[in-house]
């Protein structure tokens, strides 16, 4: 298997899911990720907290990387293969679904509603208010919403940067959602 970077293990993802879901380890719940990539943080979700067989995660991604030279090396046929081979089993089990398409048109066709929403898929400005406002719709009453890269920056501007559309949806969200983490990644729930 490629050796991919790894932006989910050993990383502030990787203890801020350690810190904020292990409520939920065990439980019969429903997850949306925005943004799948290699299957990181699916299949650490899977071993960790979705461990009820009832239990459910849904990822969505194009598996055709982002406008960012990080993404613009990596060979991604074999990204997804690499996802579908590590996650195979519980696509076959139906506990997970694999959705490949933008995340637009993945919120425009879904009308389930979710216990925990991670988003992760394009990082603009404009992308990660477009799924923000999206997933907040999709997210169940005292639900999760986490958005990952807060501080990043790819040196090219706002418009470039997750960082004023989190802001936004703390601004105008702030009579429904409450922050509970902002550092590297923005943690909310919903009242
Ligand atoms: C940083 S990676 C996700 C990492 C993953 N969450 C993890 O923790 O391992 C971002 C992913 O978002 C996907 N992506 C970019 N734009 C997207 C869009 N408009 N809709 C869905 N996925 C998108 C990319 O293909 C890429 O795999």
């Amino acid at each position: 298997m490629t050796n991919y970077p790894n932006w989910f293990n050993g990383r502030v993802a990787q203890l801020n899911f350690e810190k904020f879901l292990l409520a939920y380890a065990g439980q019969e719940v429903n997850f949306l990720q925005i943004g799948a990539y290699t299957g990181d943080a699916t299949e650490w979700l899977f071993a960790n907290i979705l461990t009820n067989q009832n239990s459910t995660l849904t990822d969505v991604d194009t598996w055709e990387g982002s406008d960012e030279p990080a993404h613009d090396q990596l060979n991604w046929l074999n990204v997804e293969d690499t996802y579908d081979l590590r996650t195979l089993k519980f696509q076959n089990e139906n506990r997970l679904f694999k959705h490949k398409m933008m995340s637009d048109s993945f919120f425009a066709n879904d009308a389930k509603s979710y216990d925990f929403i991670y988003i992760d898929g394009d990082h603009k400005a404009s992308s990660v208010l477009q799924d923000g406002i999206n997933a907040i719709a999709r997210l169940k009453p005292g639900g999760i919403i986490a958005f990952d890269d807060y501080q990043w920056s790819l040196g090219k501007g706002p418009a470039f940067e997750p960082k004023p559309a989190i802001d936004a949806i703390r601004l105008c969200y702030a009579d429904s959602l409450t922050v509970f983490e902002l550092e590297y990644q923005a943690w909310m729930t919903k009242h």
